[in-house]
């Protein structure tokens, strides 16, 4: 792997970003905690979602279901059946492969033999777990592998209390969970992950209309919020790789590391779901055109993104190096919507008035934006490590300040400084977070 991914596994640990789930007990691989920056970070991930998915559009709403479900749902939905990877076992080192994943289908990774491998068998990636104190098939259930099911049941109870007319969407965040056979690559693949899902129901003509407007509306979303287009493509898949559910489905790719891989998938399900819980629940699901007088299943175009694996994608892309005066400057050029921390607020010195003043500077700043004062170390060095995180405002209180009421905001991007009346502070920010 290239030393930019481990530029940035790196950074994330020792900055605050993601630490590795049960670290103190040895680690349990494929799960990661979200320290400090990364649960913000994170945070502003599924805020700009949100807001763009749903906050902006008269169309769509949102909701939260449930992670645990009836069975019946997971039967309906095909995904007892389907939802398998084909999963062989090295006969010389017992290790266990993602046959599909595999660069030679016949080689080993883990020990390097040839022809080691056993038949490749399904296996279910549901988690399986039981509900009350019986641990029996009777009251098996499953974790969500997707966030999508709890949108299906609900279509109904959603359409009628919003009052929703085609073409319509419901979206949600939240946890799922896959017990992936060969997760990796720090928290691009992980047992427990979270989701970012939009089911749009339409008129089944309109399918490939739709269709083609989420393609562009998605990949617009990633560079409206500043990843490169250069690191942006979409991919159809082929025949054999699409899901139970789908007639069409495209990946949007980002270039990672270690080359494209899937940050979002956006599919044609047609009317599978819908008509697949109507008839294992045995309830009307479908949706009734009072201007046609028709009844019929409506089609779903889903734009289904990860958004712990979109936070990853975006801190690659912004991470860039360069020198300040002989010295290397790393520095984390996220969108200030998504910056974890939008301004730092820095005394020259500890000395108590300079300190005194600080926390009058930043009072105001803390009620609108989430900003951090810091009084440790050289004001160089604070600079750095602001930049590393991202910050895209510093704010430095010196000794001037204390009589002419100004501050020197310096700009993350340009390094540029600008001396700022204290009281003209939070308009001269906010023209610029704001914006
Ligand atoms: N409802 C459709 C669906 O779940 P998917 O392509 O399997 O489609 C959607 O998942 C997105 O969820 C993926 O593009 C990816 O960003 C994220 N995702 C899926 N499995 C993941 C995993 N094991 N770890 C992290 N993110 C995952």
């Amino acid at each position: 792997m290239s030393s930019h991914f481990d530029t940035i596994v790196n950074l994330a640990k020792n900055r605050g970003f993601v630490f590795q789930s049960s670290e103190i007990y040895g680690g349990l691989r494929s799960a990661y905690d979200y320290g400090p920056l990364g649960a913000a970070l994170l945070r502003n991930v599924k805020d700009e979602w949100w807001r763009s998915m749903v906050q902006m559009r008269d169309n769509v709403v949102g909701i939260d279901s449930a992670v645990i479900q009836s069975p019946r749902v997971w039967e309906a939905s095909g995904h007892v059946g389907s939802f398998s990877d084909p999963l062989v076992e090295c006969t010389n080192c017992n290790s266990r492969h993602r046959l599909d994943k595999l660069e030679n289908p016949q080689q080993c990774p883990t020990c390097g033999m040839s022809g080691t491998f056993t038949e490749p068998k399904d296996f279910n990636l549901m988690f399986k777990t039981h509900m009350g104190p019986v641990a029996s098939e009777d009251n098996a259930v499953y974790l969500r592998p997707e966030t999508a099911q709890g949108i299906f049941i609900n279509f109904e109870n959603v359409r009628r209390t919003a009052r929703l007319k085609l073409p319509f969407g419901i979206a949600q965040i939240g946890k799922s969970f896959r017990n992936e056979i060969t997760p990796g690559q720090f928290v691009f693949r992980t047992r427990e992950f979270e989701q970012m899902e939009m089911e749009f129901f339409c008129r089944p003509e309109e399918s490939a209309k739709w269709l083609e407007y989420w393609l562009e509306e998605r990949k617009s979303w990633y560079m409206d919020l500043g990843m490169s287009a250069d690191n942006l493509r979409l991919r159809a898949h082929d025949e054999d790789e699409l899901s139970h559910y789908s007639s069409h489905t495209y990946d949007v790719d980002y270039n990672f590391p270690w080359g494209w891989d899937e940050l979002e998938g956006i599919a044609n399900r047609t009317d599978f779901d819908l008509a697949a819980h109507a008839h294992h629940s045995g309830k009307d699901l479908t949706y009734f055109d009072p201007e046609t007088n028709e009844r019929f299943f409506p089609h779903v175009i889903e734009p289904a993104a990860g958004a712990t694996r979109t936070t990853f994608a975006f801190l690659l892309d912004a991470y860039g190096e360069d020198e300040v005066k002989g010295e290397k400057r790393a520095v984390l050029k996220l969108d200030k919507r998504l910056a974890p921390i939008k301004v730092a607020v820095l005394p020259l010195s500890k000395k108590p008035d300079l300190v005194d003043t600080t926390e009058a500077v930043a009072g105001p700043l803390r009620r609108r934006w989430d900003i951090e004062v810091d009084v440790t170390q050289s004001i160089g060095k604070r600079y750095r490590r602001q930049d590393e995180i991202g910050t895209p405002y510093c704010v430095t209180v010196d000794f001037d300040s204390l009589d002419d009421k100004q501050v020197t905001v310096r700009d993350r991007d340009t390094m540029a400084q600008d001396r700022i009346p204290i009281e003209g502070l939070e308009t001269y920010l906010s023209e610029r977070l704001d914006a």
